[in-house]
């Protein structure tokens, strides 16, 4: 039951991050499940996969909503159409990669290299604001190599706000090597500085601002959301996935029960069913629900028994209940 308290949080009041690879739809879909509240990022989709690729990489399914489209790129009219295109398909919200620092992002001039340019950035922003009605937000770090202080990112938030007309922002609280670094490494060793977040919450308080990086707990969150507007979740999350099913009590306040591990699992059979007919792979699926059961006995047999069959030509949802068995069995 939703409680009116809920009304007044603004959507990104907690979000699992995007994650390459990680945060596909089927990832999405089984988070939705643990979490109604939970604002679901994509994966990075880039402008040209989706202006000139072959795949339909802006697929999803309805039940994941709400549900906010990374876009990489730096190029405003085709960034503008991809937006327009998402939002036609029901996606909630768009957001900007202007935080990731992989050298294949960096030849094309996107992610977190855009934070040395913040006008093209606002001038991005600015084509997809005419172009959809629905959020259009930025997530990006709090500084690249050695632009490493306040006044950097202040001047990137005036300029992205004031001329992009970008009001809300995720910020990863830790600068990017754009070079020497590879993407992990950058997720690690640059240190985090969450203070350099909250100063941009207390001198841009009309903008919405959502902290990243490092966050493990609820706790932790809501000590953040005390000094901005939203918390972002990345790794934990998706490695520790039953910590979702606290979050629309304890974040948002609403009513519900909490979604059971296993009753989230058989929740998934019918999901799982049709996309085997359409030729997914179970292991595909299963691969994002394997941390489910962390700490709890049997949880290890859980993850080996999907990691040994899953795969295997013609394997069905009977693999997972298999799984499955082997953790209610242990905790019965
Ligand atoms: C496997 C993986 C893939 C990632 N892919 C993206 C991405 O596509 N876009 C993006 O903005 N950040 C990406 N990130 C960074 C996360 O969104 C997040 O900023 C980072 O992991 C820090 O948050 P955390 O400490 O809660 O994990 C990725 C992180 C991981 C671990």
């Amino acid at each position: 039951m939703n409680s009116d308290k809920s009304i007044q949080y603004p959507m990104q009041r907690f979000s699992v991050a995007p994650m390459l690879d990680w945060t596909d739809r089927h990832c999405r879909y089984f988070h939705r499940l643990l979490s109604g509240q939970t604002l679901l990022y994509t994966e990075m989709v880039t402008t040209g996969a989706i202006l000139f690729g072959k795949g339909d990489y802006l697929a999803y399914s309805r039940q994941e909503q709400p549900v906010a489209l990374q876009l990489g790129g730096s190029e405003p009219q085709a960034l503008a159409e991809c937006a327009k295109r998402a939002e036609e398909l029901g996606y909630s919200e768009i957001n900007l990669n202007a935080g990731c620092p992989s050298d294949r992002v960096q030849n094309g001039r996107f992610g977190a290299c855009l934070m040395a340019e913040p006008e093209l950035v606002a001038e991005c922003v600015s084509a997809m604001k005419q172009a959809v009605s629905i959020p259009v937000t930025v997530k990006t770090r709090i500084g690249i190599d050695d632009s490493d202080n306040y006044e950097f990112l202040q001047r990137f938030i005036s300029v992205v706000s004031e001329r992009g007309g970008c009001d809300n922002f995720t910020l990863h609280a830790r600068k990017a090597w754009l070079s020497g670094l590879s993407p992990k490494e950058n997720r690690e060793i640059p240190p985090l500085d969450y203070s350099r977040v909250y100063l941009v919450k207390q001198e841009f308080p009309h903008l919405t601002v959502a902290i990243n990086g490092g966050i493990k707990t609820l706790e932790e969150a809501k000590v953040h959301l005390q000094h901005v507007d939203g918390v972002m979740m990345g790794r934990e999350a998706y490695q520790n996935p039953g910590i979702l099913a606290r979050v629309d009590s304890e974040l948002f306040g609403i009513e519900r029960e909490i979604p059971q591990a296993a009753a989230v699992i058989e929740a998934m059979y019918p999901y799982i069913e049709q996309e085997l007919s359409k030729g997914t792979y179970l292991g595909h699926i299963t691969r994002h629900m394997l941390g489910l059961f962390q700490g709890i006995p049997g949880a290890r047999q859980f993850r080996r028994h999907l990691s040994e069959n899953a795969h295997k030509a013609g394997a069905d949802v009977e693999v997972l209940r298999q799984a499955l068995a082997m953790v209610t069995e242990k905790s019965s």
